[in-house]
């Protein structure tokens, strides 16, 4: 039984409307889910808006600048006046379509952090760096930006989540054994500069969670809850996987 925070987070990508957040918030109600963090990750312009019906939110990314003449971009302070607790950084769809090196997500990861918001750092492997072997290593460098820039404390008030870019939004979820030996492997990583902070660190998985496959990944050991894209649009199918981790806490 772990003693960390189980949390499942919805990641609504470029997604979602008022509407959306009307069914989802009478779909999902957080007391119905003992022990559970639930998250939603809108788009920025429907922050407070989520943040208004009682539920806990964050951005899909930041700005790595204060304020200034960035033009299209939002500041993490402004994320955490709207309401959002959360941030996530370095999510695959940011590393590739926009380029966000380790560096950048290293400097967002602090301006999240100095805004309040707890970041939530995406790691994980393309299909062809699996199939080379070189899933570790890959992991290894993502996580070791932020352990070398900014120190491993720096991860106390962080959440990591695995996710494997072969697994996103393509229906080809991780095994729950392989997504297990990839957390065990973050754990042990981070544990070799503060064990016990890795103990208490939580993991998440994500990359085509659904209401069939999380229960046996949440009952992994070494995973603490999801990040889920495509199924949290659904509110009643995301309602089943918020379930889902009650059970597995
Ligand atoms: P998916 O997305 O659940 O649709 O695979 C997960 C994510 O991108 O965070």
């Amino acid at each position: 039984m772990t003693q960390r925070k189980r949390i499942v987070a919805g990641n609504w990508k470029m997604n979602g409307n008022l509407s959306l957040i009307e069914t989802f918030s009478s779909t999902i109600q957080p007391k119905e889910f003992p022990g559970v963090e639930i998250v939603v990750f809108p788009p920025f312009p429907l922050l407070s808006n989520v943040a208004a019906k009682g539920l806990k939110t964050g951005s899909q990314t930041v700005s790595e600048h204060d304020a200034g003449a960035y033009t299209g971009e939002v500041e993490a302070k402004l994320v955490a006046e709207l309401g959002g607790e959360y941030c996530l950084v370095g999510h695959s769809e940011r590393r590739t379509l926009f380029k966000e090196s380790n560096e950048v997500l290293v400097a967002k990861f602090a301006k999240a952090q100095e805004a309040g918001l707890t970041p939530v750092l995406c790691v994980g492997e393309t299909e062809s760096e699996r199939e080379a072997g070189l899933t570790e290593e890959v992991i290894s460098v993502q996580l070791n930006a932020v352990i070398n820039q900014l120190g491993v404390a720096s991860l106390e008030n962080s959440v990591v989540a695995y996710e494997p870019v072969w697994a996103i939004g393509t229906g080809k979820t991780a095994t729950p054994e392989q997504a297990q030996q990839v957390h065990k492997f973050i754990r042990e990583l981070i544990a070799q500069s503060d064990a016990s902070l890795a103990a208490k660190l939580p993991l998440l998985y994500g990359g085509s969670v659904n209401d069939e496959n999380c229960d046996l990944l949440f009952a992994q050991p070494d995973i603490d809850g999801g990040l889920i894209g495509g199924a949290s649009l659904k509110p009643e199918a995301f309602k089943r996987i918020c379930e889902s981790a009650v059970g597995n806490v």
